[in-house]
């Protein structure tokens, strides 16, 4: 009886959750509220996407518009986006890991996004190991401009590729680095923390350009990916959407094939691109310690992305 008392009171616990939730997201943008309704249909999506008005203008790489990657095919990057919902291989040169590795060390870090804890880099280094087991990972404090970071968002080549995937002149909708520690956690703590396979309802089509800025070995929490489940999706998993996130990790290989799960390892600069929808996680860090940045390109702008 009162296991039953207790089932029946976080059922209504969740329900009332998950109620707020929307309508904190309506509140805030009714076309964001939408979106994460319609978006997790492959067909509905399909049709948005094809709705969308196409590129303004062309990202060539030319003289005046040079590129910080080279030998970068964006048709096969493209092509392999499409097909597998992720393509390996662009690798940011070593001046401008330098100049991201000299802005971010001179910036203070907030740490499991507690604004009690925040520390300058050299402090965070020096501590981090002694609090192992309460420090999970930071991220720099109220940053300001980072110019590297700047020089991405406009690469003509990071352009041009997700102008071609998205179908239309992308628009920059988020970035981050996170600094992520070697620890334990607990389940939640995982699911908190985007360390289960979760996909994201960012916009009826989003992707994100993903780089190392440490070397990442399967002991340095590597990204993981179930390849091609930006397409192709069980009904239930579209239903499911976002929520999916609470199918066991296993359940979810068993469903799409371990032959498809792909850890991604990469030395320091190492950067990939990836379809949001596809399955993914940042796995825990075990024994190294991982600087992971991304920034993410979308058709839409939405209010409020982050808060719901
Ligand atoms: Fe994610």
């Amino acid at each position: 009886m009162v296991a039953f008392i207790s089932k029946s009171q976080s059922f209504w616990r969740k329900l009332s959750e998950y109620s707020q939730k929307n309508f904190n997201c309506l509140k805030r943008d009714p076309r964001l509220f939408l979106m994460r309704k319609m978006a997790r249909i492959e067909v509905v999506r399909n049709l948005m996407v094809n709705l969308t008005k196409p590129p303004s203008q062309s990202y060539a790489v030319s003289l005046d518009n040079p590129s910080i990657f080279k030998d970068i095919n964006v048709d096969k990057a493209v092509s392999a986006l499409k097909n597998d919902g992720c393509y390996l291989g662009l690798n940011l040169p070593q001046d401008i890991i330098q100049e991201f590795r000299q802005f971010y060390q001179s910036r203070d870090w907030h740490v499991n996004q507690d604004k009690n804890l925040v520390f300058s880099y050299s402090d965070l280094e020096k501590i981090s190991d002694k609090n192992a087991k309460k420090f999970r990972f930071a991220n720099p404090y109220h940053p300001g401009i980072c110019p590297p970071l700047e020089k991405l968002k406009t690469d003509p080549v990071l352009l041009a590729i997700a102008a071609k995937y998205l179908g239309t002149t992308p628009k920059c909708v988020g970035s981050s680095l996170r600094w992520s520690f070697p620890v334990s956690a607990t389940l939640f703590e995982q699911l908190k923390s985007a360390q289960v396979f979760h996909c994201d309802l960012d916009d009826y089509r989003a992707i994100k350009f993903f780089f190392y800025l440490t070397d990442v070995d399967l002991s340095s929490g590597p990204h993981a990916c179930i390849r091609g489940t930006h397409k192709n999706k069980k009904l239930l998993h579209q239903f499911l959407g976002e929520r999916c996130a609470s199918i066991e990790d296993q359940k979810l290989i068993d469903d799409y094939g371990m032959h498809n799960v792909m850890s991604i390892c990469g030395a320091e600069g190492f950067g990939f691109v990836e379809d949001v929808l596809c399955f993914h996680k940042g796995t825990l860090p075990t024994a190294k310690e991982r600087w992971f940045l991304q920034i993410e390109f979308a058709i839409n702008e939405y209010r409020g992305l982050r808060n719901c």
